[in-house]
């Protein structure tokens, strides 16, 4: 899988001056049905999360709030994209190595996942992604 399948996608706004309103459907929106949500709040400044791949998740991800950046890489090319809009959110395709830092201060990361949580999904060794990745 290569980082060009890695794409901000636009969400749909619903536009209203009382405050605009976002829905996402799976399959719909993004493609991918949405088994799991998870958001990461409360990250103290300087913080580095993430670090690991995965083999068959796809992922959304959304600044809820705030910023930060993901940082992609297949193994052989590494793109940095800066999120910071509720309606943007940066699809990932399985066997990316992603890291997220550059946190603001105050923001929410939230992931709609594809999956349920599973350890066995995930390359926590870097070493161990670029065999995969070499090996497919
Ligand atoms: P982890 O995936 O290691 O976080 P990071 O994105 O920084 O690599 O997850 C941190 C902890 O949370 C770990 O103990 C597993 C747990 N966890 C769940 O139980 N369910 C989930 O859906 C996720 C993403 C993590």
């Amino acid at each position: 899988m290569s980082i060009d399948l890695c794409k901000v996608m636009d969400l749909p706004i619903h536009k209203d001056p009382r405050g605009n309103l976002t829905a996402i459907e799976g399959g719909t929106h993004i493609p991918f049905d949405i088994q799991r949500v998870y958001y990461l709040y409360d990250v103290p400044g300087g913080s580095e999360r993430g670090g690991h791949a995965h083999k068959g998740l796809h992922q959304l991800i959304i600044a809820m709030s705030g910023s930060f950046d993901v940082v992609l890489d297949d193994g052989k090319d590494k793109r940095r994209v800066h999120l910071n809009r509720s309606y943007q959110g940066l699809y990932v395709c399985p066997m990316i190595w992603r890291t997220i830092d550059n946190f603001s201060s105050g923001s929410v990361l939230m992931v709609l996942a594809s999956n349920k949580y599973s350890e066995d999904d995930y390359f926590r060794e870097y070493s161990d992604f670029m065999r995969a990745r070499w090996q497919a």
